[in-house]
């Protein structure tokens, strides 16, 4: 079993000056990701979506049946919004947030962006432990999922990192993504001059 390597979370710590913030589509694990990220890094973690339930006092289910899609798109564009002037966090965003042309320009600008992909299969099987989303219960999830992935990749492919979870050893896909955010953070600092 691979262990966290201290140094590399030490140098992220230095470098970093942004939050991160994890993008992808419903049960790719951003939440679990980002998380996991988060508590080793020592940072604070929020999910926009628990902050947009808690604003709304309802579930996002009861949020889109009461009052619709566009009523939710505009609650999470002003819940990242706020949440993106936080500091030094992670955030881990509902799969449609960055499709937003506000959203998705304020993500570029002011965050060290992760896609977190996964294999339909995953995600398919990951969503169907649990009912609370509302697009998927439109139909059949792996169809909706599939449609989704079609309009969405386009947008996640322009995050700064892109990491692949799969139902591997947490331990390892961490460490994986702990060292393409070093890189990168490396990276830009040496194109900074
Ligand atoms: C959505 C994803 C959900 C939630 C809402 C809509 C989407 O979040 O924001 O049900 O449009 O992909 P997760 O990606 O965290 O499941």
């Amino acid at each position: 079993m691979s262990s966290i390597d201290e140094d590399m979370v030490d140098e992220i710590r230095r470098l970093l000056d942004r939050p991160i913030l994890l993008v992808g589509l419903m049960g790719a694990g951003k939440t679990r990701m980002g998380r996991e990220i988060a508590k080793v890094l020592n940072l604070p973690f929020t999910d926009s979506d628990d902050e947009i339930e808690k604003a709304a006092c309802m579930e996002i289910a009861e949020i889109f049946e009461k009052f619709g899609e566009p009523y939710f798109r505009d609650g999470e564009r002003r819940v990242v919004s706020r949440l993106l002037e936080q500091g030094l966090a992670v955030i881990a965003t509902g799969g449609g947030a960055v499709m937003m042309p506000e959203t998705e320009e304020a993500i570029r600008n002011k965050t060290l962006s992760i896609w977190v992909r996964a294999e339909m299969a995953v995600m398919v099987e990951r969503t169907s432990r649990r009912d609370n989303r509302p697009l998927l219960q439109k139909g059949d999830p792996e169809k909706i999922l599939t449609e989704l992935a079609a309009k969405r990749y386009v947008i996640y492919e322009k995050s700064d990192i892109v990491i692949d979870s799969h139902n591997g050893p947490a331990e390892a896909i961490l460490n994986q993504a702990l060292e393409k955010i070093r890189n990168f953070l490396r990276y830009e600092k040496r194109r900074a001059g």
